[in-house]
C-alpha cells in the first residue's frame, strides 16, 4: 500500500508521479459536426406584428407575469447583428432562425418585400460570419388574417402556406438551402387546440387532430415546392420528443397509457412523414388514414428534446388519452417545474430517430433555469448523450442549443431563461452566462472534456469521468 492507501500496481513505474492525477478524458466530435444555436422570429424580434400571438399575449392571464414580446431582443430593430457577432466569436458554425409569416404577408396575398429583404440580410449576415443558416418557416405564429379564417383548422391553410413558402424560398434561395418547414407540429397543435393555452385557445381533441393533419399536409406541400425551386435543398421539420414513461412499469394500465401517449405525441408524426399513413389514437379510427403525399418528405430528422414525464392511468383524463402525467418523483426540474433533467432521453430520441435512416440534426436542446450550476451540468450531460449517439454511428450531424440570448418563452413569458447570454429587456444589455463560455469552448475545440467539467460542473466529474 502506498501512503494514499491504494494498492501498488505491478506496473508502478508507469504511474504518473502524482498519484492523485486523474485521467483527463477529451471526447471529440466528427470534423464536420455543426455547432449552433436556435431562435424563433416572434421570440426575439420585438415590435408589433399583425399576428395571432401579438394580440393573444396582451389578453389578461395568458402570459406569466404579463410578459409580452413587444421589445424582446430587438432583432427587428437590428440587434441580430450584435448577437450573430457573439455567436461567431463563440465559435458557432450554424444558426437556426425563423421568419414571421405575418411580417411577410401582413394581409392575404399582400407581400412585404422589405420584410423579405430584412430576412435576406440576416441570412447573409450569418454567411458573412461563417455561420450556416437554417430557416424555420413556421414557428407557432399565424398571421391574423389567417387566424380569422380558422388558422390550422381551415384546410385552405395548406395552399396558403405553400404560397408563402414559395415566396420566402425564392427570396432566400441563393443564401439558404437548409429549411425547417414547421416547428413542433405536436406541441403547436396541442397547446393551441387541445390545451388551449396558445391562440386560438381551443380545448378540443378533434380540433387538435384536424390542425395537426393540416400541418402535415402543409409541410408536404412546402417540401415539394421547396425542392421544385431548389433541388439541392434539405428540408425537414423540428420534431419535439418528450418521453412518457409508465409511472409504475409493473402496472399494466400505466404501461398501456404511457405507450399510447408516446405513440401519439412522439411517434405518429415522423411515421406519417415517412410512410404516408397517419395513425389516429383510439376512438378516431385506429387504422389511420392513407396520405401518400406525406411519404418521404424529410431529408433530415430534426430532433427537439428537453424533458420526459411519467404517466399513470386515470379514467378522468380523457383529454390526455386517459393518462395523468407528472414529473418522475425525485427528478430534478427547472425553476418553473416544466422540464425534468433526463439527458438519457436525448439518446433515446436519437436512437429512435436513427431508425429512419436519415441524417439527424438536434434542432433544439437547452435548459431554462435560474440556477447556473444546473445549466452547465445539463449542457454537459446532453452533450455526452449526443457524443454517445455519434459513437454508436447514429447519423447525428449537428447540435443547436436553445438559445443564444434569453427570449420570450410563450405562455411562460420572461420567467424562463434559456439564453447562453442573459438579457436585460429594458436596457437591452446582454451578459454571458458561464454556459456561454462553456459552449464556446465546446464549439471552438469540437470536444467536451473532463477539464471543462472540472471548471464548469465539478460535481459531474466522479460520474462522468470516473478514474
Ligand atoms: C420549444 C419551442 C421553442 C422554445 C423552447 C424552450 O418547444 O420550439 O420555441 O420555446 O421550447
Amino acid at each position: 500500500m502506498n501512503n494514499e492507501g491504494e494498492a501498488q500496481s505491478p506496473n508502478s513505474k508507469l504511474q504518473t508521479p502524482n498519484s492523485k492525477s486523474r485521467i483527463r478524458a477529451t471526447h471529440t466530435f466528427p470534423r464536420e459536426f455543426k455547432w449552433g444555436t436556435a431562435t424563433a422570429a416572434h421570440q426575439v424580434e420585438g415590435g408589433h406584428t399583425p399576428s395571432d400571438w401579438d394580440g393573444w399575449e396582451k389578453l389578461p392571464g395568458k402570459v406569466r407575469g404579463g410578459g409580452t414580446a413587444e421589445i424582446a431582443c430587438e432583432w427587428w430593430a437590428g440587434r441580430w447583428r450584435e448577437d450573430f457577432d457573439r455567436a461567431a466569436n463563440d465559435g458557432q458554425t450554424a444558426h437556426r432562425f425563423g421568419v414571421d409569416w405575418s411580417r411577410i404577408e401582413p394581409r392575404m396575398a399582400v407581400w412585404d418585400e422589405e420584410a423579405l429583404d430584412h430576412y435576406r440580410q440576416m441570412a447573409k449576415g450569418l454567411r458573412e460570419r461563417g455561420i450556416e443558416p437554417m430557416v424555420t418557416l413556421h414557428h407557432f405564429v399565424n398571421p391574423l388574417w389567417l387566424a380569422e379564417k380558422g388558422g390550422w383548422e381551415n384546410p385552405a391553410i395548406v395552399s396558403y402556406f405553400e404560397r408563402f413558402v414559395r415566396k420566402v424560398v425564392n427570396a432566400l434561395k441563393d443564401i439558404v438551402d437548409l429549411w425547417c418547414t414547421i416547428n413542433e407540429p405536436n406541441v403547436g397543435a396541442y397547446q393551441a387546440y387541445a390545451d388551449g393555452v396558445w391562440p386560438p385557445g381551443e380545448k378540443d381533441m378533434s380540433a387538435c387532430f384536424r390542425a395537426l393533419r393540416h400541418m402535415l399536409l402543409a409541410h408536404a406541400a412546402a417540401y415539394r415546392a421547396i425542392h421544385e425551386i431548389q433541388p439541392q435543398a434539405r428540408v425537414g421539420i423540428a420534431h419535439h420528443f418528450e418521453f412518457i414513461d409508465p409511472w409504475r412499469p409493473d402496472f399494466a394500465p400505466d404501461r398501456w397509457v404511457a405507450g399510447l401517449q408516446n405513440r401519439v405525441f412522439n411517434e405518429i408524426i415522423p411515421q406519417a412523414l415517412h410512410t404516408g399513413r397517419l395513425a389516429y389514437p383510439v376512438g378516431q379510427g385506429a387504422r389511420g388514414e392513407r396520405l401518400p403525399e406525406l411519404a418521404g418528405t424529410m431529408d433530415y430528422f430534426g430532433v427537439n428534446y428537453y424533458s420526459r414525464r411519467s404517466s399513470t392511468f386515470d379514467v378522468s383524463q380523457a383529454a390526455s388519452l386517459f393518462g395523468r402525467t407528472f414529473h418522475t418523483p425525485g427528478a430534478e426540474v427547472d425553476n418553473l417545474a416544466q422540464n425534468e433533467l433526463y439527458p438519457e432521453g436525448l439518446f433515446r430520441a436519437l436512437e429512435w430517430a436513427n431508425g429512419f435512416g436519415l441524417p439527424i440534426l438536434i434542432t433544439e436542446n437547452g435548459w431554462g433555469d435560474e440556477d447556473e450550476s444546473r445549466r452547465n451540468r445539463a449542457l454537459l450531460l446532453h452533450l455526452r448523450q449526443t457524443w454517445r449517439a455519434v459513437n454508436f454511428n447514429f447519423r447525428v450531424q449537428g447540435y443547436y442549443y436553445w438559445t443564444l440570448v434569453d427570449n420570450f418563452e410563450w405562455e411562460r413569458g420572461w420567467d424562463q431563461r434559456f439564453g447562453l447570454y442573459a438579457l436585460d429587456v429594458a436596457t437591452q444589455s446582454r451578459s454571458p452566462r458561464p454556459a456561454a463560455h462553456l459552449y464556446a469552448e465546446v464549439c471552438k475545440t469540437n470536444t467536451f472534456s473532463a477539464d471543462m467539467a472540472a471548471r464548469y460542473a465539478p460535481e459531474l466529474l466522479p460520474t462522468m469521468f470516473p478514474t
